[in-house]
């Protein structure tokens, strides 16, 4: 079966040990660092930002994922670009013009990604599909680690996945939220290409192991 990317959500990191906690991953067979960011504006909640993301990035040795949980997401193309990142994720309902931001993510040498939260239809980004490199379905509500999976997430992963291929893009898909060995497979053969989690990579006994196991490798 196809292998999927694993991106483990820093989120669910001891914020006291953040660089070893990196250097796990470092050592691990993971492929992205996600990394949330948080306004408590868009999201009830309130995590990191570029400063605490700036001495993460030192310590790195993979791509950064960003996804922002902000308002106004337009504002931080530099910043972004500034942590040498390889994705930047914005959220659908954040932005007023998704269009013009997914072609300056691009323009910036990064790959776009356009999120959507548990309420949000795949058709609202249908017309942007050209211009994203990664289309996120969150299968939380977005804010908290640790939450449960929307079922219905599975439903809306296959209506993208047939957007994406009837058209011949090489859109990834990505999913955020309550993602664990599971789920995984299943979300696999849906028809995703990257899984993000959290807590079932932190809370395990054996994270790396873990991480193999969320990739099919058992
Ligand atoms: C939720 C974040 C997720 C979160 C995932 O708002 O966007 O990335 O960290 O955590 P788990 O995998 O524990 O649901
Ligand atoms: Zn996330």
């Amino acid at each position: 079966m196809r292998k999927p990317l694993i991106a483990p959500s820093l989120l669910s990191a001891d914020f006291a040990n953040l660089e070893r906690d990196i250097r796990m991953l470092n050592e691990s067979n993971c492929d992205w660092y996600h990394l949330d960011v948080m306004d408590g504006v868009f999201v009830p909640n309130i995590s990191f930002g570029f400063p605490v993301m700036q001495a993460m990035a030192r310590v790195a040795e993979k791509p950064l994922d960003v996804h922002l949980m902000i308002v106004e997401p337009e504002k931080f193309v530099p910043q972004v670009k500034a942590l040498g990142a390889r994705v930047m994720n914005v959220h659908q309902e954040a932005t007023i013009h998704l269009h013009r931001l997914l072609n300056q993510i691009r323009k910036e040498g990064m790959m776009s990604g356009v999120t959507l939260n548990p309420s949000t239809p795949v058709c609202m980004v249908e017309d942007v599909l050209q211009e994203a490199d990664v289309v996120m379905l969150m299968s939380v509500n977005p804010g908290f680690a640790g939450q449960k999976f929307i079922d219905e997430t599975v439903e809306k992963v296959k209506r993208l996945r047939e957007m994406i291929d009837r058209r011949n893009l090489n859109t990834l898909i990505e999913i955020d939220g309550g993602v664990s060995r599971d789920n995984a497979q299943m979300l696999v053969e849906a028809g995703v290409d990257v899984l993000v989690a959290g807590s079932a990579v932190f809370k395990a006994a054996d994270p790396k192991k873990e991480i193999d196991i969320l990739k099919g490798d058992r």
